[in-house]
């Protein structure tokens, strides 16, 4: 993959915009590998279908979500954890798609984490208006990898704050085809999604869809 230094949308050529030690977002990264993204998650939804899990606290989750890998992350009134079957139907989750493994494998490299194998991809269906609040991801065993999440469909706003959920937080316009990585100092960082506006994307209709990639246990 060849980075150029500007943003040049009329040609999608991907560039690297960093966000602090540890965490940067990786522009454009995967539009030439939609379609294979696609694919593969449609063939995931045939037996998974995304649904909207419960919080510990019994919220529904305004987030729809579905996994593959060798585990899954689920939440309910147990709390949150990762599974290698789907609570829906008791099945195993499914293989995750050599494409995936690939792209998130060198997604890390480009952002200097050489080391990641992922065995876990979560896969988040926003609509109009969902959002995820604050939180930190350390459900996983390894918190030395990286958390590396695709952007497909509608536009986003990812809060990144800091160690702390008080602490400030810097907002990034998310497109089709970013990816962003946080990792090493950056690994335990707040984030979330602003409420998604409604809008409509030539592939993906009126969703955004996130992929995000963890080495969980
Ligand atoms: C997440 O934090 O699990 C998802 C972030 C995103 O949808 O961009
Ligand atoms: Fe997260």
């Amino acid at each position: 993959m060849n980075y150029s230094l500007f943003d040049d949308a009329s040609d999608m050529q991907p560039w690297i915009e960093p966000i602090c030690e540890g965490a940067l977002i990786l522009r454009h990264f995967s539009v030439s590998d939609e379609i294979a993204l696609l694919d593969g998650i449609q063939q995931i939804l045939s037996k998974h279908p995304f649904r909207q899990m419960r919080t510990p606290n019994g919220h529904r989750m305004s987030v729809a979500m579905t996994c593959c890998g060798e585990v899954g992350w689920v939440s309910d009134s147990n709390g949150y954890r990762y599974s290698a079957y789907d609570p829906e139907n008791g099945e195993h989750w499914p293989a995750m798609p050599d494409s995936f493994y690939l792209l998130a494998v060198q997604a890390a490299q480009e952002a200097g984490f050489p080391d990641f194998k992922p065995d876990s991809c979560l896969i988040n269906q926003y609509q109009a208006r969902s959002h995820l609040s604050l939180h930190q991801d350390k459900d996983e065993k390894n918190l030395g990898a990286p958390i590396v999440s695709f952007s497909l469909g509608i536009p986003a706003t990812f809060l990144f704050g800091g160690m702390q959920r008080t602490d400030a937080i810097q907002r990034y316009h998310l497109a089709h085809g970013d990816v962003v990585v946080w990792g090493g100092p950056a690994r335990l960082r707040y984030h979330g999604v602003a409420p998604i506006k409604e809008a409509a994307h030539p592939l993906l209709g009126t969703q955004r869809i996130n992929l995000t990639f963890r080495e969980a246990i």
